[in-house]
């Protein structure tokens, strides 16, 4: 059987199907409407990590050496109709490059995103945080008001975006990940359009924000940087740097809140709260699975021959609940993972293009959680858990909205 994964009910309930389909096979055959040939589904947990960390895989399809194989996100895009010359700013990000070309543009953002440097943003993620925490009625929309707007504003200082186009931004952002046909052509016109001018201006002045360290860089050395390649890692990292984050928090407080004697294991020890959000990313992180990979040769996962050429994709999702790796991986348990410094879930990926923004998006969640937790002792939700609506995107765990009592 062909597994859809923009099938309603699979969307609905992904982790049941996962279970079911892990048992089935290391490898599932599945469809997108309107890309032609399989796309290989990786259940298990090693499989996944094989995917991801071994060089025999390709993220780039020109790369699969011998063969003319179709580009998978082209075709999507496409379908889309996103035009061919703004087509390219969504295609050649990091993501989608291998080899030299990712060592590269990786490096040149790399530094910003060390632990060392987003623990330094530690005070200045508490201080948005608390702002916005103090601006909430007492009944609010915490997706919209809360879980939004934190990571939005992070990444966007970071990276230099000025402070009155960044509700553009969440629009553009939104019509971006929506994948709707017909309605990304425009945002994705106006954002690279801003970028463009964006970097005209830091030019004349620059800043201490990451977006002026890469025009320096592109500046002094046209081959470290095109200019097709700046304007997309800057859409690239406000994307991913927020589209994610918002739903590990709004994601990982609805688990809590669902959870009590787990909330109350977290009150009674905060500190118990980076251990928590890892098991958070397992149990309910936002991004179920991750871009799709082309094999570069014959390789076997699991026993089944993946052929060169063909496209598989890791499910997160499914490797984060194999009962292989994790003793009853339904179950969620805030200390699981008693050495928080250790990750071993993979919802965050594996192996060269493990996210960047990974030690941002857990600080984030720590301290936008910690703080929820900490100034409403008696938080709750304003509807019943079966009432919470979801946000159905294929490959992704989303709240629609997380209507909640702040002091009820
Ligand atoms: C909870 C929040 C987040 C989740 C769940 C998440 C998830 C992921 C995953 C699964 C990948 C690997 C995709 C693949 O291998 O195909 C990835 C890559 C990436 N993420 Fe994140 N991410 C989050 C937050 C962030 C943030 C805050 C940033 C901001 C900088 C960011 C920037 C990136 C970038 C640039 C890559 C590509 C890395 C590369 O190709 O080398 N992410 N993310």
């Amino acid at each position: 059987m062909t597994v859809n994964l923009f099938d309603p009910e699979l969307m609905a309930d992904p982790f049941t199907a996962f279970n079911r389909l892990r048992e089935q096979g290391p490898v599932v055959e599945a469809a997108f409407p309107g890309v032609p040939g399989p796309i290989w589904l990786v259940t298990r947990y090693d499989d996944v990590k094989t995917v991801l960390g071994d060089r025999r895989f390709v993220n780039n399809s020109a790369h699969v050496p011998g063969m003319d194989v179709g580009n998978i996100r082209e075709k999507l895009i496409e379908a889309r109709g996103i035009p061919a010359d703004y087509a390219q700013y969504v295609l050649d990000s990091v993501l989608d490059a291998d080899g030299d070309d990712h060592i590269r543009l990786r490096r040149l953002v790399s530094r910003a995103f060390t632990v060392r440097r987003v623990s330094e943003l530690r005070p200045r993620v508490e201080e948005i945080t608390e702002r916005l925490l103090d601006g909430l009625p007492d009944e609010v929309d915490l997706i919209e008001h809360f879980a939004y707007p934190l990571p939005i504003t992070v990444i966007c200082e970071l990276v230099g975006i000025p402070e009155e186009e960044r509700p553009l931004w969440r629009d553009w952002g939104r019509a971006l990940v929506s994948m709707t046909p017909g309605a990304m052509a425009e945002p994705l016109r106006r954002m690279v359009a801003s970028i463009q001018d964006l970097i005209e201006r830091r030019r004349e002045e620059p800043g201490g924000d990451l977006l002026s360290g890469l025009i320096r860089a592109h500046d002094e050395d046209g081959d470290r940087l095109t200019d097709t390649e700046m304007v997309t890692m800057v859409l690239t990292l406000v994307l991913a740097g927020h589209e994610t984050t918002a739903h590990l928090i709004g994601n990982g407080t609805a688990a809590l809140l669902t959870h009590p004697d787990q909330l109350d294991l977290l009150r009674a020890d905060p500190g118990l709260m980076p251990v928590a959000v890892h098991e958070l990313m397992r149990w309910c992180g936002p991004v179920h699975g991750t871009r799709v990979r082309y094999a570069a040769e014959d390789v076997e996962l699991g026993g089944q021959t993946v052929r060169r050429g063909e496209a598989v994709m890791a499910m997160l999702v499914s490797a984060n609940y194999d009962p292989r790796r994790f003793d009853d991986p339904d179950r969620l348990d805030v200390t699981r993972e008693s050495d928080g410094r250790r990750e071993v879930h993979v919802g965050f990926g594996y192996g060269l293009h493990y996210c960047l923004g990974a030690a941002l998006a857990r600080q984030e969640g720590e301290v936008a959680i910690g703080a929820l937790l900490r100034r409403f002792p008696r938080l709750a939700l304003a509807v019943p858990a079966e009432k919470l609506e979801r946000e159905f995107m294929p490959a992704s765990w989303r709240l629609a909205r997380l209507p909640v009592l702040l002091n009820p």
